[in-house]
């Protein structure tokens, strides 16, 4: 039994067959009107079953077309748990993207930087990750048709879809560095003492999304790569007081050129 959104969906792409699925994260939405040369495009109000994004600069848009030669299927917004939705809500595109044969799933995210090295603007390709929802997206029965009941994580973000990602920034001049992103639940902004916290636990940096689809994707089995957009110093660690989505949503925007350059290049290897 197929989810109603697959099957919704599938009518609608025809022919086309998506292998690469992309989740677009705060002010990162450009990448799918600028990159992707689209074949279907469809509102997540039409899709049945889909939450309704609610976040500012989340346009809510389910964008299909090629990135060079792979195929794409790409969430222009992405469901927040801080949003109200359940963690099953949130990653219910991830199973339809399954369903409708994505194979591979890249994320983004912005995120604020724990680590000394990791400024504003800066990319930093996902090595690992901490969950620090205090909750799992996969809790309750398990679906078998999607995966076993305890699925191993010892390799969240596979090797080869990093070395890729580092090909596809070397190829545009542009540096990624590396690191381990904590998941926080949200929506305030973390204290000092939990970004202390967070830096002794060994994040890189932190922000409200990403682990849980890549919890869902690895279960069906899909292979899973991530970059964050650091946006910010996490809180008590810049000059800039206090925190605010103005700034991360500023931060993006500035970057916007080179890390659609990054992720183009990124979906077109990733095929
Ligand atoms: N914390 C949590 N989420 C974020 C941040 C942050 O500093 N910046 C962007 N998303």
């Amino acid at each position: 039994m197929k989810l109603e959104a697959s099957k919704y969906v599938s009518e609608k792409l025809g022919n086309f067959l998506p292998r690469v699925g992309m989740v677009l994260g705060s002010g990162l939405g450009f990448f799918a009107d600028e990159a992707i040369e689209p074949v279907c495009t469809l509102d997540y109000a039409d899709i049945p079953g889909f939450p309704v994004s609610t976040v500012e600069g989340h346009a809510g848009r389910l964008v299909c077309g090629h990135v060079g030669p792979s195929t794409v299927i790409c969430l222009q917004g992405r469901f927040h748990y801080y949003e109200g939705y359940s963690l099953e809500e949130v990653t219910l595109p991830i199973r339809m993207m399954k369903e409708l044969g994505v194979e591979t799933l890249l994320l983004t995210n912005a995120a604020g930087g724990i680590r000394k090295d990791l400024e504003p603007g800066d990319l930093m390709l996902l090595t690992d990750h901490i969950n620090c929802l205090g909750q799992n997206p996969l809790r309750g029965p398990n679906e078998n048709r999607f995966g076993p009941r305890f699925p191993d994580m010892s390799v969240p973000y596979g090797k080869r879809l990093r070395a890729l990602a580092h090909e596809a920034a070397a190829a545009c001049g542009v540096t990624l560095k590396e690191g381990i992103y904590a998941c926080m639940t949200g929506p305030s902004f973390e204290t000092p003492a939990e970004v202390r916290a967070l830096g002794v636990l060994g994040a890189d940096a932190v922000g409200m999304s990403t682990v849980p689809e890549c919890i869902v994707a690895r279960h069906c089995g899909i292979r899973v790569g991530a970059i964050s957009c650091i946006t910010n110093h996490a809180a008590g660690l810049g000059a800039a007081n206090p925190l605010s989505h103005g700034e991360v949503a500023e931060t993006a925007d500035r970057v916007r050129e080179p890390f659609a350059q990054v992720l183009a290049g990124w979906a077109a290897r990733a095929g």
